[in-house]
């Protein structure tokens, strides 16, 4: 047999889980990958444990259990007002990894062009990729992380077929809001492309600001994929389920994929999710004040420290500039902190394709506030 020939040459073992063992090996505070070090609340255990216990082993419905995807509209029209039928507009997938991977393979073709703006989640160019697709990285300007609305303009064209937005945002916490929602509707408006948007840390936003999603801006919602994760809202990374509401003609092609990916998540715990969701709302209402204060007894920390925090509106991710430590690049930068100073983060190159010239690194603060705290002595001593 010949050498395989890649289809995905430049893709090696992520950052992710380089630092995750990197923290392992040298016994570091593991603030890099983004997973709470907390449990999911306790009833919702109790009632994985009676669900496990009961008579959901079998396949689910393909697009998702019914009374998941019931308990989801119900929450999508009590939250934001918007209206989603969960016979065709619902998708539960095993996780927003699944439902951006199927999404991508619905539309994007051979030599399509997918627009993304940099620093991006690291699943969807490898997911374009594979689908044919050339993926076009549009950088956020800084220091805000915010789109720069005439490069998208020139970027777009009649070879694009999808443009991928993420907010709250993973990395920087940046927002978009309502008015930058009806930007992108008016400036996709020529064009015959889709929208996906990644909401996944929709409950994750701080200081009395609300998440808009692209689902409540009528035209967007009419080409959007909007992703949505279990994992993130119920501190339950490792359950692997998310969720696409899209147009049921774009529901439709999504299913054709995700039949063939997973066919279906796992019956136990969307049924438990499903009983949870309607009978604790209380739990998603309180994500922004719970997170807020995990943010802010982070920043307080860190404030103690040479890094300097940067303004996070959003998601349980904190970067901090740390040019007055180092001259280093932010990859170096990261595995010395590891090794010799005990604390692992993400560097913020690795979510670029055109890094900029930037000392930054990503700390995620879902932890308990004896990691922090364990973090935070290690950091004072740079
Ligand atoms: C921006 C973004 N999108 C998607 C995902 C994937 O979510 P899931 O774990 O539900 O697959 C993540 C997870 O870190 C993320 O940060």
């Amino acid at each position: 047999m010949k050498p395989i020939d890649s289809k995905l040459p430049s893709v090696g073992t992520t950052i992710f889980t380089l630092m995750s063992q990197l923290a392992t090996q040298h016994g570091a505070v593991n603030l890099s990958q983004g997973f709470p070090d907390f449990l999911p609340p306790a009833p919702l255990l109790d009632l994985v444990e009676r669900c496990i216990r009961g008579r959901y082993h079998q396949y689910a419905l393909m697009p998702g259990s019914m009374a998941l995807r019931t308990a989801i509209a119900e929450k999508l029209s009590a939250l934001y007002g918007v209206t989603a039928d969960p016979v065709t507009e619902i998708t539960v997938t095993s996780g927003a990894t699944e439902a951006i991977f199927d999404a991508i393979q619905a539309v994007v073709r051979r030599d399509d062009e997918v627009i993304v703006f940099d620093p991006c989640y690291d699943s969807y160019e490898p997911s374009i990729t594979l689908a044919g697709g050339r993926t076009v990285h549009i950088p956020l300007t800084l220091p805000d992380f915010a789109i720069d609305w005439e490069h998208l303009r020139t970027a777009l064209s009649d070879r694009t077929r999808l443009v991928i937005v993420n907010s709250p945002h993973n990395p920087s916490g940046a927002l978009l809001q309502r008015a930058d929602l009806d930007r992108l509707a008016a400036l996709l408006r020529p064009y015959d492309c889709y929208l996906l948007s990644d909401e996944v840390y929709e409950h994750v936003v701080f200081d009395g600001q609300r998440h808009a999603t692209a689902l409540a801006q009528p035209e967007l919602a009419s080409r959007c994929f909007a992703v949505f994760s279990f994992g993130k809202t119920y501190h339950a990374t490792g359950w692997k389920l998310g969720y696409c509401v899209a147009p049921p003609e774009l529901s439709a092609e999504l299913r054709r994929v995700h039949q063939y990916v997973t066919f279906a998540s796992t019956s136990p715990l969307q049924q438990a999710l499903a009983e949870y969701m309607t009978t604790h709302p209380e739990h998603h209402l309180g994500l922004p004040a719970f997170y807020q204060e995990r943010r802010d007894y982070f920043a307080g920390l860190l404030a103690e420290t040479k890094f300097r925090a940067r303004p996070a509106a959003g998601t349980y991710f904190q970067l901090a500039d740390y040019s007055a430590i180092s001259t280093q690049p932010d990859v170096e930068f990261a595995r010395r902190l590891t090794i010799e100073h005990g604390v692992a983060t993400i560097p913020v190159s690795v979510f670029y394709r055109e890094p900029p010239d930037t000392r930054l690194v990503r700390f995620c603060f879902a932890k308990e506030n004896v990691t922090l705290d364990a973090a935070a002595a290690r950091l004072r001593g740079l």
